[in-house]
């Protein structure tokens, strides 16, 4: 009797198992066959243009705080007409190797909201060090309202919130083109209609966003770098890059820290092992 309860058991389990790899390989088929294409499916670009040779890339993570300080004039000069940087304050600067004063005075030279101390009414006064980057409009309808419907969003985290972050942002700066002959023939809906700019970098391929960086020379590059459109848009995202994890480099020198005191620690237990159990005869 026992012994027919197991049996009917196992055959209870093996039809589920069967039951469960049979609808996943039907859904998995499926998928080829019912999804209808969509031009984002046929031209989005997964693969982000290579960004390479970041000192922060790898396993000895580095900042190159000239490049952070270039990246930094480039959202400063470009970006910031339209995007903020909400998580950044001025005083975080002195981490992109300019000294106190200079901070000081880069502070001084934003404008922030502030208070009218006499009348108690907003108004705008200069940055302090303390100050948090400013918003570039009051709200988001504000926003939207100058972007043909498009909320800029803030670009603090951005290279968090995509992946690869860093080269996202380096592909679209360097990704805008006309749509492909192929894309307007097949999917004529898909071609930007006015106010909308061609990126297959971006997920749903047309963007509000004009291409911020169009001509070399943009911005003149306080350590005499050449400003070109692929320099540029390197240098910011390697900017962004720091802004959405100031803590990255030593993040990784800690990681390599804590290994080697694990290992440490590990041999420090196996030499005490031996040392306790020294006296004990073996039984065998
Ligand atoms: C004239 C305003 C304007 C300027 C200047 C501008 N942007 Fe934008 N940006 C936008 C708008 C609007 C969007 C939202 C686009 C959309 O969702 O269609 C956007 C979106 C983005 C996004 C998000 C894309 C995504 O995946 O959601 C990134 C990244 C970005 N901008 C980076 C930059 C950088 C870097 C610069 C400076 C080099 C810059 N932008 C300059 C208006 C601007």
């Amino acid at each position: 009797m026992i012994r027919l309860v197991g049996i009917l058991v196992g055959l209870g389990f093996t039809f589920v198992v069967l039951l469960a790899f049979g609808s996943g390989a039907l859904t998995v088929m499926g998928q080829g066959y019912f999804v209808e294409e969509t031009a984002e499916h046929a031209f989005h670009e997964e693969a982000h243009m290579p960004a390479e040779g970041y000192s922060f890339d790898g396993l000895m993570p580095s900042w190159d705080l000239a490049q952070l300080q270039r990246g930094y004039q480039v959202y400063k000069e470009v970006c910031s007409a339209c995007h903020g940087l909400n998580q950044i304050a001025f005083r975080n600067l002195d981490e992109l190797g300019y000294t106190e004063a200079e901070v000081k005075a880069e502070a001084a030279n934003w404008v922030v909201p502030g208070i009218n101390q006499d009348t108690g009414e907003a108004t705008t006064r200069p940055g302090l060090p303390t100050d948090y980057f400013p918003d570039p409009y009051a709200n988001d309808i504000m926003a939207a309202a100058a972007n043909n419907n498009a909320i800029p969003p803030d670009l603090s985290l951005m290279t968090k919130a995509r992946h690869n972050g860093t080269a996202y942002v380096y592909s679209l700066l360097t990704g805008y083109q006309e749509p492909s002959a192929e894309l307007a023939e097949r999917f004529p809906d898909s071609v930007p209609g006015p106010g909308l700019y061609h990126n297959p970098y971006f997920a749903n391929l047309n963007l509000a966003m004009a291409p911020p960086l169009t001509t070399d020379g943009q911005v003149t590059y306080a350590d005499g770098t050449e400003a070109t459109v692929d320099q540029m848009a390197t240098d910011v995202a390697a900017f962004l890059t720091w802004t959405a994890e100031p803590s990255l480099v030593d993040r990784v020198r800690l990681g390599w820290i804590v290994m080697g005191f694990l290992i440490f620690a590990t041999i420090l237990a196996w030499l005490a092992k031996k040392q306790v159990w020294a006296k004990a005869k073996r039984k065998d």
